[in-house]
């Protein structure tokens, strides 16, 4: 419920429904989430992954934390209450988004569990979260943007893993370690369990 559900905005009904356009595409629309730390390798495996499935002629979009942070999400840094509410429209994005039929892969550190898990509330089972895991030690050791640096010398705050929290998942759909594995390794590991979960109908 919100101010709006409540007082005199109406639901519209549309005759198009989300199995016509699931029809049209040949594909079930859904969020492929990934959460990790900053170098783990989320943008490396989704991009990888987002390139197999195109080439089989799904139709899929990458919703980048990075990214989004240069648009829709600008005026949003890194404290408690602006990673919640970077989450909570990146969640309606991605609703809307599966709900155009579109295979999403969002890779967003999602730090908090909860809004993780508010994310699969809404999508229930078009929501596939990918646990990307991989050591402090090493994300920091490849510290591919430098931040880790600027985090331990203080220049950058509320730098995920150095002085603002990572909660694990406790139960993604998929863990990839992509420090033990390879990347095209995540990717067929995804390809596999999605596969296998029926989410993919080919290549
Ligand atoms: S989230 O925590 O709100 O989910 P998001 O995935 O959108 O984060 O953005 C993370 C990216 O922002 C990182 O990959 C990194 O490049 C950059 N970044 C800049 N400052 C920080 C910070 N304080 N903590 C984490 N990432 C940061």
């Amino acid at each position: 419920m919100n101010s709006n559900t409540e007082s005199n905005v109406v639901w519209h009904n549309t005759s198009v429904s989300k199995e016509d356009r699931e029809r049209l595409l040949n594909q079930k629309g859904i969020v492929i989430w990934f959460t990790g730390l900053s170098g783990a390798g989320k943008s490396t495996v989704a991009n990888a992954l987002s390139v197999k499935l195109h080439n089989n002629s799904y139709f899929t979009y990458l919703l980048d934390g990075d990214n989004l942070r240069h648009g829709l999400n600008s005026n949003l840094g890194f404290s408690k209450e602006d990673r919640v509410e970077n989450i909570r429209r990146v969640k309606e994005v991605a609703n809307l988004f599966a709900d155009a039929g579109v295979i999403i892969l969002a890779t967003f550190i999602s730090p908090f569990r909860e809004d993780r898990n508010s994310v699969r509330e809404l999508l229930g089972d078009r929501f596939v979260e990918v646990f990307v895991d991989c050591d402090l030690e090493v994300c920091e050791d490849r510290d591919p943007k430098g931040l880790y640096k600027k985090a331990r010398t203080g220049l950058i705050k509320d730098f995920t893993g150095i002085d603002s929290p990572y909660e694990k998942p406790e139960k993604p759909e998929i863990t990839i370690n992509t420090h033990k594995s390879t990347i095209d390794q995540c990717v067929q590991q995804i390809i596999d369990y999605l596969k296998e979960r029926r989410y993919l109908n080919r290549g």
